[in-house]
């Protein structure tokens, strides 16, 4: 049984029907299902089985207290790319040990920060921060663990906005001039060299692009280990896709097959930084229908939740899977999905067969899981939903959903 489906025409999630937990808990609400989240952890965890490799789950896509430690629980690290992801990740009890932290723009704070956490690696991604990490270790009296990412040129063919691998991004340190910078950070003294890092973009629904860089990444590791450069990790990065509609993109098993038959005798630990792909179809977001409108070319659905909610299809065009809580036997028609915010690019949906709707009527938004609530924002002033995880017969608020005085904490007049 998939975790979300139709029980006698009501939307499960597991054992549970979302319309209940809805009339618990309000709406909008974002629901998760923790056996699909075990699930696809797990689907990392068996396809790596055979080689050691650390999943350092990118929290970026969701970064939920409870969702951080139920996979932390399942034996996940953490890819962090602030102080504020890595506040999050050590609160949900994720050693530092098992803690990656990448992002072209680290301040010194985070960098100490991080020092004094211990984590594995910094993902380093450009010459100028290099330099600036060696110097607050060295303050700190310690040498900082590092992999720099380096950018393999290759068009991951996904969204231009989520691709990070090519020469014009912002992202990485060139390939031709890597080796080089490698030499010099093995002279800094505040540097200890662990790994190689690299991520070429997000939502890939092939696997060519990632064949393409894991080949320029061996070829690269070949170039260091001539250089007399060792190293003990190998980041391949996140970016495996998920269904939205009607993709097939690869699986864990898929890379696995790719990567492993390769890495055998090299002697390094891989690490893996999905996200997406671990929570993307884990959840949903639910909007209550408040009014239907109909104009001389349009059929507008106004919902409860809008663009600070759930901003992927405003900011990329993204697709999200619209369903019904209640199935019933409306015609289909035509229409929008929009929010309540002051935006012309409010919206979920445009253009969609979708049932025709009625005021009250409940919706699920599919494949919310990531960069769902993560990207929301009090836009409008609008308070964030809540979130809830589901497992079995049973869920519990994992955040709850913000009040008007929290909009206001921390201001004055
Ligand atoms: N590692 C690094 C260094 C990354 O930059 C990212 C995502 C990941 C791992 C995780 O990638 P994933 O497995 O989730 O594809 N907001 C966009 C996605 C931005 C992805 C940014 N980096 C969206 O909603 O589609």
């Amino acid at each position: 049984m998939s975790t979300f489906h139709y029980e006698n025409d009501r939307l499960m999630v597991e054992n549970l029907p979302v319309e209940e937990i809805v009339a618990k808990e309000g709406s909008p609400l974002y629901i998760y299902s923790r056996e699909a989240l075990v699930e696809r952890i797990s689907s990392y965890r068996e396809a790596f089985s055979a080689h050691p490799t650390l999943v350092a789950y990118a929290m970026k896509a969701n970064g939920n207290l409870a969702i951080l430690s139920l996979l932390g629980q399942e034996g996940a690290g953490i890819d962090v790319v602030s102080g504020g992801e890595l506040f999050r990740a050590r609160k949900a009890g994720i050693p530092g040990n098992k803690i990656v932290f990448a992002g072209v723009g680290k301040t010194e704070e985070e960098i100490a920060y991080a020092l004094k956490e211990g984590i594995l690696m910094f993902n380093v991604e450009s010459q100028a921060e290099l330099d600036h990490i060696s110097a607050v270790a060295v303050r700190m009296g310690t040498k900082a663990p590092v992999a720099l990412r380096v950018n393999p040129d290759v068009d991951p063919k996904t969204h231009p906005y989520i691709s990070t691998g090519m020469k014009k991004s912002k992202f990485g340190i060139p390939v031709d001039v890597a080796v080089a910078e490698y030499r010099r950070a093995s002279t800094l003294p505040g540097i200890r060299i662990v790994g190689i890092h690299q991520h070429i973009g997000s939502q890939l629904t092939e696997i060519a692009p990632f064949r393409d860089a894991f080949e320029r990444l061996l070829a690269f590791h070949g170039e260091l280990r001539k250089a007399g450069i060792k190293v003990t990790h190998l980041d391949l990065g996140g970016g495996l896709g998920i269904r939205y509609r009607n993709e097939a993109p690869p699986s864990p098993k898929d890379l696995a097959d790719l990567v492993l038959p390769r890495v055998g005798d090299l002697g390094v630990t891989l690490v893996l930084e999905p996200g997406r792909s671990i929570v993307g179809n884990a959840g949903i977001l639910v909007t209550r229908v408040l009014y239907r409108k109909q104009t001389a070319v349009k059929t507008f659905f106004i919902g409860d939740a809008g663009m600070n909610d759930l901003l992927r299809p405003s900011l990329y065009g993204a697709h999200h899977d619209l369903l019904p809580v209640l199935r019933s036997v409306r015609p289909e028609v035509k229409g929008d999905l929009v929010g309540p915010i002051c935006e012309t690019g409010d919206f979920l949906a445009t253009d969609r067969e979708m049932p025709d709707f009625a005021a009250g009527d409940l919706i699920a938004v599919m494949s919310a899981g990531a960069y769902g609530f993560s990207m929301a924002s009090n836009y409008n002033a609008r308070p964030r939903p809540a979130e809830v995880l589901v497992d079995g017969n049973t869920y519990r608020v994992i955040r709850d959903r913000e009040s008007f005085e929290d909009l206001v904490r921390g201001e004055r007049i």
